[in-house]
């Protein structure tokens, strides 16, 4: 990966919304237009209504127009790596492919790197999609 998704994760996490759990996360896609789209979670004064980051930066994507995860990037201030939420990695699924990596960072870099199907094995399946 390059340094650049890293990096724009980073920066995205600075724009969290978390006055509530006090735990900013920032997370970048690299879509198959080449650009990188950014999200950071955004929470509410009524809890249930926030969400995290990865939802943000898959809305910039499509919002982009583009459709397609070709890589991305997770990282949260106060965790050393963060694994995306269950809910999270099924609406990551929506746009990626099994391949897919996932990079969950630190603030110093990438520290682990995970192929969609390690992070969502066994996922819901139909003949719809
Ligand atoms: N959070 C994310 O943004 N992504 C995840 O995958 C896990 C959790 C956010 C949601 C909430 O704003 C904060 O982290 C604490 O749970």
């Amino acid at each position: 990966m390059s340094h650049d998704l890293f990096e724009a994760a980073r920066g995205a996490m600075a724009f969290a919304h978390a006055p509530y759990s006090k735990f900013p996360v920032g997370a970048a896609i690299r879509a198959e237009d080449g650009k990188v789209y950014t999200g950071a979670n955004i929470e509410n004064l009524s809890f249930p209504q926030g969400w995290c980051a990865e939802p943000t930066a898959i809305s910039a994507m499509i919002m982009g127009g583009a459709k397609k995860i070709v890589e991305m990037a997770v990282i949260a201030e106060k965790l050393a790596l963060c694994p995306p939420c269950g809910g999270c990695r099924q609406k990551i699924s929506e746009f990626a492919s099994k391949g897919t990596k996932i990079y969950l960072c630190d603030e110093t870099g990438v520290k682990k790197t995970m192929t969609m199907d390690e992070l969502l094995p066994f996922s819901f399946e139909t003949e719809l999609g």
